[in-house]
């Protein structure tokens, strides 16, 4: 068939550094597995936006990318002296930040953010159970608290008024909502050992909101999943607000199986579910469309661009090499042998992290990517 093309975006900060080992580590796998696969690099780093030509990427950026087949970023965000003060200005009333406006042109209406800890792992919670996590988030992606709307009214006065518009409509809760629960029904047929939920079932949605503060979108929200709800018999349901998930993150989160959460609580949500799987340098995530499997997916690190850490070798690329698995998955039915790509990936980044279980550190970014590849090559 056909070949497929992928578009690394490397960024801004730590981006282009984890996106060079991310590059080798794909080139290898197209090398070793023939694989049907071609890569462009777009260097569109956010920061262009402050030099002379006022945008990250060329007008037509966005109808470019939507030729691929999907997509791979390192990190968009440049906290220089205006920080993070670039917007993407898409009508006269919503402006949102590059990788936001990226999001939302491209329609990626679905955040997948998986969080499972691997043996290796730093493991920040005392508790053993705490190996046991293996839970999805589900992001919304498309509007709630990032609608972009609002404004500032007598800026820079003692009577400044900001608004910050949320705006939730049926149409992307619902379609949200049930394909959370379809996730959740597919996790557990591919789970060798069923997980126990209440009443025998074997998968769980857990909703977030915060409708006691929040009703109109909680009360949308919440009603939405009972309604669903009743199309999926064999899923478990349960509930939190947003203030006691986080507790329970922490406390108990091997309970937790697919979380289904608004834009803002699942960014949230998600740095917290990083630090259970080892921190920010392996939590992998995914924006897509379910109804328009056509629609480039955009995989990405949960991670930012890291400026603390950026130049200086010490971020971990493996985020965005489960980035690129996860990618490698999503394009695996056009061909088998991207599915046998990805899992050997999988197996190496586990194998990496196996050795850090033995009482290895950490080894820079560039080791790393020479390990695996070196792993790869052989
Ligand atoms: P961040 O995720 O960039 O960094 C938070 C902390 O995690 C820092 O201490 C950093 O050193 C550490 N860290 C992050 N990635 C790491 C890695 N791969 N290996 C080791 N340590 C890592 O969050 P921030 O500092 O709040 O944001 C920095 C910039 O990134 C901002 O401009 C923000 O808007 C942007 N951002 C972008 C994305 C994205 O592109 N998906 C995500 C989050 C933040
Ligand atoms: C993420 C990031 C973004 C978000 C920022 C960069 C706007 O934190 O992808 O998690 O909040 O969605
Ligand atoms: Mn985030």
């Amino acid at each position: 068939g056909q070949a497929l093309n992928i578009a690394l975006l490397p960024g801004d900060g730590i981006g282009p550094e984890v996106m060079d080992v991310a590059e080798a580590v794909l080139d290898l796998l197209i090398q070793r597995y023939q694989l049907p696969l071609g890569h462009t690099r777009f260097d569109w780093p956010s920061h262009a936006w402050h030099q002379s030509h006022g945008q990250m990427m060329p007008s037509d950026g966005v109808a470019q990318l939507r030729e691929f087949d999907a997509m791979l970023l390192g990190a968009l965000g440049d906290p220089g002296p205006l920080e993070d003060s670039s917007r993407f200005v898409l009508s006269d009333s919503v402006s949102l930040a590059p990788l936001l406006a990226l999001r939302k042109q491209l329609d990626l209406w679905a955040c997948e953010r998986p969080a499972r800890w691997l043996p290796g792992a730093p493991q920040y919670l005392a508790d053993p159970r705490a190996r046991e996590v293996d839970m999805l988030v589900i992001r919304e992606n498309s509007e709630g608290e990032y609608s972009g709307q609002g404004g500032r009214l007598a800026p820079g006065t003692a009577q400044e008024v900001a608004t910050q518009v949320e705006v939730f409509t049926a149409r992307a809760t619902e379609r949200l909502i049930r394909h959370a629960f379809r996730r959740a029904r597919q996790r557990s047929t591919q789970r060798e050992v069923p997980r126990q939920f209440k009443n025998d079932k074997h998968a769980q949605v857990c909703l977030i909101t915060k409708r006691n503060a929040q009703p109109f979108w909680g009360d949308l929200y919440t009603d939405t999943f009972h309604r669903i709800a009743a199309e999926f018999p064999d899923v478990d349901i349960h509930h939190e607000l947003v203030d006691a998930a986080c507790m329970k993150f922490v406390q108990c989160p091997w309970r937790f199986d697919v979380v289904v959460a608004s834009n803002l609580h699942g960014d949230i949500l998600t740095d917290l579910a990083a630090v259970l799987c080892g921190g920010p340098g392996l939590a992998p995530s995914a924006n897509l469309n379910p109804d328009e499997p056509s629609l480039p997916a955009l995989f990405e690190p949960v991670h930012g661009s890291a400026p603390d850490i950026a130049g200086q070798n010490l971020a971990d690329p493996r985020a965005t090499l489960m980035s690129l698995a996860m990618l490698l998955d999503n394009l695996a039915h056009h061909h088998p042998a991207i599915g046998s790509a990805a899992q050997h990936l999988h197996d190496l980044i586990q194998a990496d992290l196996a050795r850090e279980a033995n009482g290895e550190a950490f080894s820079g970014t560039r080791e790393t990517g020479q390990r695996l590849c070196q792993w790869l090559a052989a």
